[in-house]
C-alpha cells in the first residue's frame, strides 16, 4: 500500500528536542552491495601509452578482483574509524577524483588536516613515496596510516581487526580475497593497496590524443589550438616535473610559493637541508577536479597556478632563484597563460569518476536484514549542501508505513538532537532544520552524524555542520 507523500518540515519542528543521553555507537551495520561477478580490476584494457608494467606492486599482492573487491568496501567504510564517522572516501571523494574539495580535511572528530587532500589516482605507475613529503615509501605500509592517525580515523589495528571481523560482511569477503574469512591488518592494507592500484585513470582526451599520435609533442587531432598550445608550452616548461601517461615525475621538488610557513616538507622527514620546502611534485590527471591546489590548498584556480609559474616563483636564495626555474618564473603570454588551462582541463578522465567499479558500494539500502524482520527498505540520503546549515535538504525514503526515527548525534554517539520520530509515510521524505535545539542554543560548527532508523534498520551519514 502506498501513501501520499508528505512533506515532514512542519512535523520537524515539532519533534525537535533534545535528549542527554549517551548511546555510543559501536559499529554501524549497513551492508554493501556488491555485483554477483566481481567487477574487472585486475586486467583493465589500457591505451598502447599505458603498458609498460605498474611500477610498484609487490610480489605477494598483485590486484585480484576479490581483492580489490574487498579494498573497495574497506575504503567506503565508516568503520574504519573510531567513531564511524569517517570513510577514506570522506576525505578521497569519487566525483573529486578523490580529494574532497577542502584546503584542509575534516577527520573523525571534527579536526583538520595539516595538508590538502591528494588524488589517488595511478598510483600504480608512481615511483615515488607517498603522501606531499612522500614519508610512506610504499602505498601498503601508506594506507594504514590513515587509519592510526589520531586527526583523521583514530583506531588502532588491534581493534580494527575485531570490529570488522564482527561485521556480517567481512568474512566472506577475506575469504574469496585471500583463501581463508581471517580479518588481519596486513590483510586489510593489502586489499586497499589492490583497490587503489586498480584506480586507473586512463580515458582523459589527452589520452585519445595520444593514442592517436603516439608522440605527446606532435599536435593531437582532437584538440583545439589553444589546448595544442598548452601542450607545447606544458612539454617545454612543466613536463620535467609532470611527466609521462600519469602525468606525474618522481621525486619531490621546491615549486618556489615563497612562505612554507611551519611545514618544510621532506625536510621535516629526512632532515636533510637539500629537501626544505620539497613536496611530492603530484599528477596532475584530473587537475580540474582536485582543487583547492598545492599541498596547503592555497590556490583555488589553474589560473592562479599558471600565473604562479608566470609571476610568482620565490625562492630562499641569493636573487630568490629556484633550482629549474628562471628567476621570478617563466613570463608567460596571455595566450600561453590561457592554453595551459586549457591543456590541464583535457586531463580531466569523467569515464573514471563516474565509473562504478570505483563508487560507494554502501549505497544507503539495506541487504543485511535477517529473515523473518520487518524490512523497512529505507534509504537516507547524504544532506545536501553538506557542509550543512538551515537550508541545506536532508531526506530519507521508505517504501512502507514505519516508525521513522531521524537524529543527529554528535562523533562520540551522544544524541543532540532528534528531528522526527512518527510513523513516516512511503516515498521520499525531506526536510530543513534550523540547528536550534531544545534550549533555544545553536548547534556549534562541526561534524555530526545523521541517524535514521526504520523499523529494525538504522541508516548514518556524516553532517558537516557550519551554520
Ligand atoms: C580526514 C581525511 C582523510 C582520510 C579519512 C583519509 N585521507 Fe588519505 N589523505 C588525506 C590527506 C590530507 C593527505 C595528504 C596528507 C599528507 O601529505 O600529509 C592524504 C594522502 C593520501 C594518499 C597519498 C597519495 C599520494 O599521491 O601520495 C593516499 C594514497 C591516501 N591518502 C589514501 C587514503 C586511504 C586508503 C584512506 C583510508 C584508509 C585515507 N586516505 C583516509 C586525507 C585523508
Ligand atoms: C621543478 C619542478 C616543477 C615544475 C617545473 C613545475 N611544477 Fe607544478 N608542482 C611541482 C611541485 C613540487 C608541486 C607541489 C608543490 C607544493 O604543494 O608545495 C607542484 C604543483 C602543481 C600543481 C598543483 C597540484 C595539486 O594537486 O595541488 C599544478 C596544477 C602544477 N604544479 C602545474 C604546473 C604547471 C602548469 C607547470 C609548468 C608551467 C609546472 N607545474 C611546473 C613541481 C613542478
Amino acid at each position: 500500500m502506498t501513501y501520499p507523500k508528505m512533506s515532514v518540515a512542519l512535523l520537524a519542528g515539532l519533534f525537535t528536542f533534545v535528549l542527554q543521553s549517551t548511546v555510543p555507537i559501536e559499529s554501524f551495520s549497513q551492508s554493501p552491495e556488491l555485483p554477483e561477478t566481481p567487477y574487472n580490476y585486475a586486467n583493465q584494457v589500457l591505451p598502447g601509452h599505458f603498458n609498460n608494467t605498474p611500477v610498484n606492486t609487490p610480489a605477494d599482492n598483485p590486484v585480484t578482483d576479490a581483492g580489490a573487491t574487498l579494498g573497495r568496501v574497506l575504503f567506503y567504510d565508516v568503520n574504519l574509524s573510531a567513531n564511524n564517522s569517517t570513510a577514506c572516501a570522506s576525505c578521497h571523494a569519487q566525483d573529486k577524483a578523490f580529494v574532497d574539495g577542502t584546503v584542509f580535511s575534516v577527520g573523525f572528530e571534527g579536526g583538520l588536516t595539516g595538508r590538502n587532500s591528494m588524488a589517488t589516482a595511478n598510483l600504480a605507475y608512481d615511483d615515488s613515496g607517498f603522501f606531499w613529503d612522500e614519508r610512506a615509501n610504499t602505498i601498503e605500509e601508506q594506507v594504514l596510516m590513515p587509519i592510526q592517525d589520531g586527526t583523521e580515523m583514530g583506531m588502532t589495528l588491534e581493534a580494527l581487526e575485531l570490529k570488522l571481523a564482527d561485521l556480517s560482511y567481512y568474512p566472506g569477503l577475506f575469504e574469496a580475497a585471500f583463501g581463508s574469512p581471517e580479518v588481519t591488518s596486513d590483510r586489510i592494507s593489502k586489499a586497499l593497496a589492490q583497490f587503489l592500484r586498480s584506480m586507473i585513470s586512463y580515458r582523459s582526451r589527452y589520452d585519445e590524443g595520444l593514442a592517436t599520435t603516439r608522440n605527446p609533442m606532435t599536435p593531437f587531432p582532437n584538440y583545439s589550438n589553444s589546448e595544442n598550445l598548452g601542450k607545447t608550452v606544458f612539454m617545454q616548461n612543466c613536463a620535467r616535473c609532470h611527466s609521462g601517461p600519469v602525468i606525474h615525475s618522481p621525486g619531490s621538488r621546491t615549486n618556489g610559493l615563497g612562505d612554507y610557513g611551519d611545514d618544510h616538507g621532506k625536510f621535516d622527514v629526512t632532515g636533510d637541508p637539500g629537501d626544505i620546502n620539497s613536496f611530492k611534485s603530484p599528477s596532475l590527471r584530473n587537475i580540474e577536479l582536485t582543487g583547492p591546489y598545492m599541498h596547503d590548498g592555497r590556490m583555488e584556480t589553474l589560473e592562479e597556478v599558471v600565473e604562479h609559474y608566470s609571476s610568482g616563483i620565490t625562492g630562499r636564495g641569493p636573487g630568490g632563484a629556484v633550482p629549474g626555474f628562471p628567476p621570478g618564473g617563466f613570463n608567460f603570454s596571455a595566450e600561453q597563460k590561457a592554453g595551459l588551462v586549457a591543456f590541464m582541463l583535457t586531463l580531466t578522465d569523467q569515464a573514471f569518476v563516474s565509473d562504478p567499479k570505483f563508487s560507494d558500494p554502501f549505497t544507503g539500502t539495506t541487504t543485511g536484514v535477517e529473515s523473518g524482520m520487518l524490512s523497512a527498505h529505507a534509504s537516507l540520503e547524504a544532506p545536501y549542501p553538506n557542509p550543512a546549515n538551515s537550508f541545506s535538504t536532508l531526506s530519507f525514503n521508505v517504501s512502507q508505513v514505519v516508525n521513522v526515527k531521524l537524529e543527529i548525534r554528535d562523533v562520540r554517539g551522544n544524541l543532540v538532537a532528534e528531528l522526527f520520530n512518527a510513523d513516516a509515510f512511503s516515498g521520499q521524505q525531506t526536510l530543513n532544520w534550523s540547528g536550534r535545539l531544545a534550549n533555544g542554543a545553536q548547534l556549534p560548527a562541526g561534524t555530526y552524524l545523521l541517524i535514521l532508523h526504520a523499523g529494525d534498520e538504522q541508516f548514518q551519514r556524516q553532517i558537516v555542520w557550519m551554520p
